[in-house]
Order: C-alpha cells, then sequence, then structure tokens
C-alpha cells in the first residue's frame, strides 16, 4: 500500500512519499501527507518539516489508476492537502528530485521552502490532457517565476530541469549532494534563523505588462490551439493570477477545470493517454512472458518500407543487415538511408559522428547466408505470394533456430506464410506504416501458430524502436487498413453519387483528418489501392465496383507519383490542385452507371465515412481481431491521422452515442447504389447501441 512514512530526525520531521513508481498522489498518500503534518504539529520537539520523495521523483502528480474511481475525489483531495501543508505552523520545506509534475508540482508551490536537485525534471503537463493545473498550479507558478515563464510552460505542457529556475522564487537552493542530508541542513537553517513561513500565495505574480502580453497571448495561443479549448483557458488562468487576489484566481482556476473536464477534446485525450497504455497488454500473454534477445536484424528488399524498417533500428543502436536481389537496387536502398541522415545532419537535429555511427551498423548484402545469425528478420519484398513463398523458405533455410521471422505485409494471410516455414511458431507479422521512420503505428500481426514468447518480444522491440505496436489477428488487411478500404469505398461512391473531389476532401478535413480520403489516395497512389481492389473482385464478384476510382487508375492517373490522381499536381510539388479533366470522367462515369447526380450534404460525408470504419471496427472488434475498442482507436490516432481531439473512430461513435451512429447508419440503407447488408450494423455496435453501453465495457 502507498503511504508516507514519517520519521524524526533531530528536531526535524521527514515524510517520505512512497508511492512507487513515481509517487502519484493517491488518496492512501494524500491521507499520509495530511497525517505527517499533523504529527509534526502535536509534536513540540520538532520544529521544522522536509517532504521528500524517491530518486526518481518527489511526485509525478495525480495517480492515473485512481482516474475514473471514486478515490480520486475523496478527500483528502490534493487542494486539500495542499492548503494543509500551506497552512502548517511549522515550516515545510519540500526536497525534490527527479518527476516534478502536476499535482506535484503543486505540491512543492504548497510548501514554504524547496530545494532541488539540478537535474529535477519539472513540468504542468495537464494541457496535454485537455486539461489545466487544478491545484493552483496555474496560480502559484506565476508567483514564482514570473507570468510570461508560467504561461510557456503550462501552454506548452513541457518539461525543464530545475537547474533554470536558478535564483528563482521557486527554488531556494538547487544542490548537488545527497539531497535529505541538504534538505536536514535547509531545515536547520530556517529554524535556527528563525526564518518565515513564506507562502507563495503571499507573492505577486508579475508582469511589465500584463494588458499587453495577455491580449498578445492569447491570440496567439488561440491560434496555435484551434481545435484545443485547453491552451486559452491555461492562459486565462495565468492572466487570473496576475490581475486579481490569490483567491478570486482560484476560482477562475477551478472552474476553468471543472468545465474542461467535461469537454470532449479532453475526453478525448484522457482516452487516448490510457488507450496508449493498455495496447501492449495481451490477454493471454502475461507481462513476465520471457523475451527473445533481439541484438541483430536483418531486413530484406531495400525499397520504400525496407530502408524506412531499418532506420529504426539503426536509430536504436542495433546493427542491421540489408538484403537485396542486385547491387544496384541494394546501393540504392543504402543511399536512401544515408540521405536521411544527411537531411537529419544538415537540420542539425544529429551530429555528423553520429550520422556516421549509424551508417556504420548497416551491413548490406546480396546473400541471404549473411542472414544466419541474426536474432530478428523483417521481410519487406514485393506484395506477391509467391514472392513471399520463395523468401520465407529461404529463411527456414538459412535462419538460425530461435530467430524470429517477420513479414511487414499489408495484406497477404500471415498464417500461408509461415506455413511456408517448418517453424510458424516463430513468424510474426511486423506491420509498419510508411514513412516507417517516422509513423509511430506498428500492428503486430499475431498468426494462428505465433509463439507467446514471439509476440511478448515483437511488443517490447516495438518500444525499444518507439512505435505503439497495436496486436492484430490476421484478415485481410489488418485492423487499419481493412477499416480504410471501408471509408475509402464510401469516399468513391459519393463521388459517383454527386459529390465532388473537393467537397469531400474539405468536409473530412474540417472533421480535423490530416489529409481527406481522396488526397489521402493520391499521396499512398492509387495503384496499390486498385490492385487490392481488382484481387477483391476476383474473390468476391458481388462487390460493388469502384468504377470511377478504376477508370482514374486505367488513365494511368496514380496521384502524387505520376503527378495526376484525383487531383493534379506541379512538378516537384504536392500542392493538389482541382483538375478539370477529373471532373469531365466524373461525369462520364456517372452517365455510364445512370447516376443523376444529387446535392450531398457534408454531413452525409462526414457520416459515411466515418460511420464505415466504426462498422468495420465493430465487426473486427466482434471478430478477435482486435483485442479492445480502444486498440483500434490508437491504430487510427497514430497511422491514420484521426484527429486526436476527437479520441479515434470507435471513441468519437461513443461521443455521438452509438444509438445515434446506428439510426444514421439504418438511414443510409435507402436509395444507394451500394451492396444490400453494406450498413447493416454490425451484430456487436447493435447489441452494445441497445444495451446502451460503449465497445469496450463488460
Ligand atoms: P518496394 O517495391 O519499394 O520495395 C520492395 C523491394 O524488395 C525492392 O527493392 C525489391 O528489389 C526487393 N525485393 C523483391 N524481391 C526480393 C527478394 N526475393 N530478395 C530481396 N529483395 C527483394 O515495396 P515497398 O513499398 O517497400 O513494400 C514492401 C512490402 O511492404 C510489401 O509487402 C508491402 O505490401 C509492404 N508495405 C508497404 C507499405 C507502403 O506504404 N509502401 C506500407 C506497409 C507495408
Amino acid at each position: 500500500m502507498s503511504t508516507a512514512h514519517y520519521d524524526v530526525n533531530g528536531n526535524i520531521a521527514v515524510i517520505r512519499l512512497d508511492n512507487p513508481p513515481v509517487n502519484g498522489l493517491g488518496l492512501e498518500l494524500r491521507r499520509g501527507i495530511v497525517n505527517g503534518i499533523q504529527k509534526a504539529e502535536a509534536d513540540d520537539a520538532v520544529k521544522a518539516v522536509v517532504l521528500i520523495g524517491s530518486d526518481r521523483a518527489f511526485s509525478g502528480g495525480a495517480d492515473i489508476s485512481e482516474f475514473g474511481t471514486d478515490k480520486a475525489m475523496a478527500e483528502p483531495i490534493l487542494t486539500t492537502v495542499i492548503n494543509y501543508v500551506e497552512s502548517s505552523r511549522k515550516p515545510v520545506i519540500a526536497a525534490i528530485s527527479g518527476a516534478c509534475m502536476g499535482g506535484g508540482l503543486e505540491l512543492a508551490l504548497g510548501c514554504h521552502y524547496r530545494i532541488a536537485k539540478p537535474d529535477a525534471q519539472i513540468a504542468l503537463p495537464e494541457v496535454k490532457l485537455g486539461l489545466l493545473p487544478g491545484a493552483g498550479g496555474t496560480q502559484r507558478l506565476p508567483r514564482v517565476i514570473g507570468a510570461e515563464h508560467a504561461v510557456n510552460m503550462i501552454v506548452s505542457g513541457s518539461v525543464v530541469p530545475a537547474k533554470q529556475f536558478k535564483g528563482s522564487a521557486l527554488f531556494d537552493e538547487i544542490v548537488d549532494g545527497e539531497l535529505l542530508d541538504a534538505a536536514i541542513a535547509y531545515a536547520t537553517k530556517v529554524v535556527s534563523e528563525n526564518l518565515p513561513l513564506k507562502k507563495v500565495r503571499d507573492l505577486k505574480a508579475k508582469h511589465p505588462n500584463p494588458e499587453g502580453f495577455f491580449m498578445f497571448t492569447q491570440n496567439t495561443v488561440g491560434a496555435m490551439a484551434k481545435n484545443y479549448p485547453a491552451p486559452l483557458k491555461c492562459v486565462e488562468a495565468v492572466k487570473a493570477a496576475v490581475t486579481m487576489p490569490f483567491d478570486k484566481g482560484m476560482e477562475v482556476e477551478r472552474e476553468a477545470f471543472v468545465n474542461l473536464m467535461q469537454t470532449p477534446e479532453s475526453r478525448a485525450l484522457r482516452h487516448a493517454f490510457f488507450s496508449e497504455r493498455l495496447t501492449s497488454k495481451i490477454a493471454d500473454v502475461p507481462s513476465d512472458t520471457p523475451v527473445r534477445d533481439i541484438k541483430t536484424v536483418g531486413v530484406i528488399g531495400g525499397g520504400t518500407m525496407g530502408t524506412g524498417i531499418s532506420i529504426n533500428f539503426l536509430n536504436a543502436g542495433i546493427p542491421v543487415t540489408i538484403v537485396e536481389m542486385k547491387q544496384e537496387g541494394l546501393d540504392r536502398g543504402v543511399e536512401a538511408i544515408r540521405k536521411v541522415y544527411e537531411g537529419r545532419v544538415k537540420k542539425g537535429r544529429m551530429s555528423e559522428d553520429d550520422a556516421k555511427a549509424k551508417m556504420a551498423l548497416l551491413t548490406p548484402s546480396l546473400s541471404y547466408d549473411d542472414l544466419s545469425n541474426v536474432d530478428l528478420v523483417i521481410e519487406a519484398v514485393f506484395e506477391e505470394m509467391g514472392v513471399k513463398q520463395s523468401v520465407f523458405e529461404k529463411l527456414d533455410e538459412v535462419c538460425k533456430p530461435g530467430a524470429i521471422l517477420a513479414s511487414n505485409t499489408s495484406t497477404l494471410d500471415l498464417n500461408k506464410i509461415a506455413s511456408f516455414t517448418k517453424r510458424p511458431e516463430d513468424v510474426i507479422g511486423l506491420h509498419f506504416f510508411s514513412p516507417a521512420n517516422i509513423m509511430k503505428l506498428l500492428e503486430v500481426v499475431r498468426g494462428d501458430k505465433t509463439a507467446k514468447d514471439v509476440l511478448a518480444t515483437a511488443m517490447k522491440l516495438a518500444k525499444a524502436i518507439k512505435k505503439t505496436a497495436v496486436v492484430s489477428g490476421v484478415c485481410d488487411g489488418f485492423i487499419g487498413n481493412r477499416m480504410i478500404n471501408q471509408y475509402q469505398r464510401e469516399a468513391l461512391l459519393m463521388l459517383e453519387e454527386g459529390a465532388s473531389v473537393q467537397q469531400i476532401d474539405k468536409a473530412i478535413e474540417k472533421f480535423g483528418f490530416a489529409m481527406g480520403p481522396l488526397r489521402m489516395a493520391d499521396l499512398a497512389g492509387g495503384d496499390i489501392g486498385w490492385a487490392i481492389r481488382k484481387r477483391q473482385y476476383e474473390e468476391n464478384p458481388n462487390m460493388v465496383k469502384m468504377v470511377l476510382a478504376d477508370r482514374i487508375c486505367e488513365m494511368g492517373r496514380y496521384g502524387q507519383k505520376t503527378g495526376a490522381g484525383f487531383y493534379r499536381y506541379e512538378p516537384g510539388n504536392r500542392n493538389a490542385l482541382h483538375d478539370p479533366e477529373v471532373d469531365k470522367v466524373v461525369d462520364e462515369v456517372r452517365a455510364e452507371l445512370g447516376i443523376t447526380p444529387r446535392k450531398i450534404s457534408n454531413q452525409e460525408i462526414l457520416e459515411r465515412c466515418v460511420y464505415a470504419l466504426v462498422n468495420e471496427g465493430a465487426q473486427i472488434l466482434d471478430e478477435g481481431i482486435a483485442q479492445r475498442a480502444s486498440d483500434i482507436d490508437m491504430v487510427y490516432l497514430t497511422g491514420y491521422g484521426f484527429p486526436v481531439f476527437r479520441g479515434g473512430p470507435m471513441h468519437y461513435a461513443e461521443e455521438v452515442g452509438l444509438p445515434n451512429v446506428v439510426r444514421a447508419m439504418q438511414a443510409f440503407t435507402e436509395d444507394r447504389h451500394t451492396q444490400p447488408g453494406f450498413w447493416e450494423p454490425a451484430a456487436l455496435l447493435a447489441k452494445r447501441a441497445e444495451e446502451g453501453k460503449g465497445f469496450d465495457s463488460k
């Protein structure tokens, strides 16, 4: 049980916070602090109190395991604790090392004196969850570091080392040596010199020109924060610290906090925060499952994906052997990797020596024999089963026992790929997204026979290369692409039915997507989707054909790479330009299909695109392809540019209300040249809507 330990050292009481890993301010700890102060006040021998955490953290802030539970709001809440500390009749000295963030910093600001190690990490990161510091942080921080620095820290949520505040009223001393000794020495000095009970609330938050400063800041922050209400509220609260008495300012902060807690944006950000932490939990793979050691990696294919994938491992200091078929392809791949590092050096993001050291970890090869000793191989060759077969048969021959054999396939059946080897338990899908050295998402595809330790190893490795890994079962397109196909399909059908290219993209971009579906298709390359559709038409003759999209591809318009797709592009420029040629083709196809174009509302565009994602997501969840709805949301937030402030498609559907989503879908069944049953709500969606529950509720 987390608690605060109380000791007396001479005439100094020491309250040591003890709630690993980061001294989250859970109920027990909050009680422990209040009890400690009470004891100190009751003991005449005690003249001052030191409040100290661990080396790792004074306190990282709220205890996230309490979020959403009664404990979070149970007294003493943090504000009560801080008031208790601040009004203590004996001086309280905060001794700070490691993380001192959020509620942790607010607690420290309630103490009468603060000493810190130079590298202690100071932050008020609440804005990242769409909130503001709600226990006096917006009122006390400006009083010790000034309004301007405080606004910067609170609006950005960024972490600053304590030493940067040397000389400010935030810290009375920055200490290098043993923290507890220094704190006791400092407390002894406070006692012997009879220093006053310094309260931050009694200081003045200063700015030489508050009116001009806050007007300017409100304008710039407002413009930057666009879809997020929290940053502006942060500015407002700091302004109150400068312009109002402390208690009034606290009221402004409290009101803003309560207000922000209710916003869909904060709910979405908190959902994303918790969802990210859940992705690595796999129901039947306990967290103590042993993992295989991955010291060296082989990558097959030096194309778009192979090069990006290699960079991830080089960045993490893991040597990579990259294998191509011909010298020319190999040279091209190595050059592509070198260019990325050169670019980083040019931009000042990396030293030349560091770039050289990374390149030295790369071994180019034309021979599979060079993979005989690697711990993991990732295949990124052409997307054809025949090619995959020859590669995996070869790997089975040359790789050492226990090596993990991974495929980066985006659509092919991983179980089939695994069957090309005599060790299907060692085969797994590692589906990176392009550009693979940049995109956060990694779908980890679990085959029917993939061993648990292989899965656990992949999840651990994903962390080492800083990816958000989401487990997916085997199906066509896995989680992300299977869903995006439905979304793209709706966009393309609406284009045939009467919407324009520009209208569709604008409606989706206004919702907050980084890019509308047609601009995205042009970026990804229309030929890829076309090849997939052609395969699907063959496999499923009843499928509605995307006549218009196919026609655009037949014309050789594959998007940006051919200078034309649904838009046209000037050479060397990625700006999507309206192309009357496309309008002409659209008219022709509508005539051929006998469609009388109708006016399509932006609302319909949005609902058909997004609910197509939701319905397929629900189906994927029901089939057990995804472990939980929040995993699906993480796929969309980290891999598909779904607006973060909307929390992902499944969360968004819950915000709209699942019964409302179902009702909207039922309206789409009429009057569409679409497959019968397409808009039938997935069984799980219908069930959850009827039960009045969310997707992940038990
Ligand atoms: P690419 O065409 O750019 O590169 C493939 C490379 O593999 C070529 O350089 C080729 O010479 C080499 N190669 C082919 N057969 C080989 C063999 N037997 N041995 C060694 N090298 C061989 O293709 P890209 O885009 O890199 O795709 C590779 C894989 O990644 C495919 O399975 C694809 O579906 C998947 N993928 C692609 C994504 C994308 O956005 N391009 C995203 C996610 C997955």
